[in-house]
């Protein structure tokens, strides 16, 4: 349930209110901090209640506690906002997991269930909650989720994983023209790998890391700074008439 700090000084009187699922970590903090930078009112969302609360005081930042995959922790969070801040602008999916990896083959079979239920079904879930929300409050508001380009590279091992990537670009475009007669836009982010906790495994194998960079033509793996302007870009007024694309930021890999 969502719980207030203070407000940061520099939130803006025309601030907007950002909501940034699994802000806790990752890709996640840095979208938060660069709103929350830029005096707009964020709330830092995610499953692990401690971990929204100290990233959110890091910022000045709201925080709340949700578990995107589950319909009544989803409702109950979106309730809960409404009470709080009224009506929501800009809703950023993030929240995700690979769960595990392996060869389709041999994928234990709970690996695959748990990166369905958080990717797909937790974006469905937000989406189907927030974007209801937003027509309910006329608010023309933007969501954007946060995909990966392995929607459209396969890298062996992560079937599963890209599966429901490619599942939450089929969700952009439909709640994108579903929503769109509500001024409401839907745009992905399709990043190619970053270093966050999620990838520091593969990151501090020597190994694994120059084969990755191998397959980027701009030669390095993301920062989390790297990605955060094109979330900001299409959550903004300049992405007014965009709307149900998915935006690759991957140095170029999906050109190989
Ligand atoms: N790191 C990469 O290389 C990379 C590349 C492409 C796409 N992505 C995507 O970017 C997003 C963020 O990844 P990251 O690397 O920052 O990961 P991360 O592991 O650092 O952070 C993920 C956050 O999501 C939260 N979370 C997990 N399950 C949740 C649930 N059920 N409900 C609410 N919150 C939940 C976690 O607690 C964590 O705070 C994910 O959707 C990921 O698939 C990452």
């Amino acid at each position: 349930m969502t719980r207030t700090s203070q407000p940061s000084p520099a939130t803006s009187p025309a601030a907007r209110t950002v909501v940034v699922t699994g802000g806790a970590s990752g890709i996640g903090t840095g979208i938060a901090e660069a709103f929350s930078e830029a005096g707009e009112r964020v709330v830092v969302a995610d499953v692990s209640a401690a971990g929204a609360k100290s990233a959110a005081a890091g910022m000045g930042a709201e925080h709340g506690e949700v578990d995107i995959g589950d319909a009544a922790s989803v409702d109950a969070f979106v309730a809960d906002l409404e009470n709080r801040f009224g009506a929501v602008d800009v809703l950023v999916n993030n929240a995700g997991l690979a769960g595990g990896g392996g060869p389709l083959v041999e994928l234990d079979v709970d690996v695959f269930d748990t990166c369905v239920r958080v990717n797909f079904r937790g974006t469905f879930l937000m989406t189907r909650a927030m974007g209801a929300h937003m027509a309910r409050h006329g608010t023309r508001g933007a969501i954007v989720n946060i995909s990966s380009i392995g929607s459209r590279q396969p890298t062996p091992g992560l079937g599963h994983y890209e599966a429901t990537k490619a599942a939450v670009d089929a969700l952009t475009r439909s709640a994108a023209i579903e929503l769109a007669a509500h001024g409401i836009r839907v745009n992905a982010v399709a990043p190619g790998p970053v270093y966050t906790p999620m990838t520091a495994g593969f990151a501090s194998n020597d190994e694994a890391r120059t084969a990755w960079e191998a397959r980027i033509p701009l030669g390095s793996i993301a920062q989390i700074a790297d990605v955060v302007p094109a979330v900001a870009f299409l959550a903004s007024d300049d992405a007014r008439h965009i709307t149900g694309v998915s935006l690759p930021v991957d140095g170029g890999q999906l050109l190989t």
